[in-house]
């Protein structure tokens, strides 16, 4: 999640936690903020139209039908995306889950505060330019190739 004091993420693992902290030191990242959590608790505490961009970049998929309830996006966390981001900002959501992709298109554009900007099939096929290949995009885990679903907030 961006905003003008520059990147806040949260992860809720400790080796997550431990990688994020590594790479921030490596590549000397001056304005990234880091919290060991839930990223719904995190937001939670954001003001209303704070965010400039939200990546949410292959979400654990909990692909079996018993656990989809786990998911992060839902429409409560659509609801709470709308709320802190500023109006004409950009949401991404990528995953290589094909049940994932239609379930995520389905709670955002439940919303009415989100358009989705495709207009043809290589829009999501294709990674957006400014996409930075992630590390589980890399291990090709998932059920169809990656999709990539970039809306805008009203
Ligand atoms: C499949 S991994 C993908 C990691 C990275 N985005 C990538 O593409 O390589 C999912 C990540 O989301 C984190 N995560 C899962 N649920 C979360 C939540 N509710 N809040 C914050 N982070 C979460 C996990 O700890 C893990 O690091």
């Amino acid at each position: 999640m961006r905003s003008r004091s520059g990147s806040k993420s949260a992860e809720p693992f400790i080796d997550g936690v431990a990688k994020l902290l590594t790479a921030i030191d490596e590549q000397k990242l001056p304005n990234v903020k880091l919290r060991r959590g839930d990223a719904r608790d995190l937001i939670a505490q954001f003001a209303d139209a704070s965010l400039d961009r939200v990546f949410i970049l292959f979400p654990d998929p909990w692909p079996k039908t018993r656990h989809r309830k786990r998911r992060l996006v839902q429409p409560d966390f659509v609801a709470e995306l709308a709320r802190v981001m500023k109006p004409g900002t950009k949401l991404r959501f990528a995953t290589d889950w094909a049940d994932y992709a239609d379930r995520a298109l389905w709670a955002v554009l439940s919303d009415e505060r989100f358009s989705w900007t495709a207009d043809r099939a290589d829009d999501w096929r294709t990674p957006p330019p400014d996409h930075v290949t992630t590390r589980y995009q890399e291990k090709r885990l998932g059920d169809c190739v990656p999709v990539f679903l970039d809306f805008v907030r009203a």
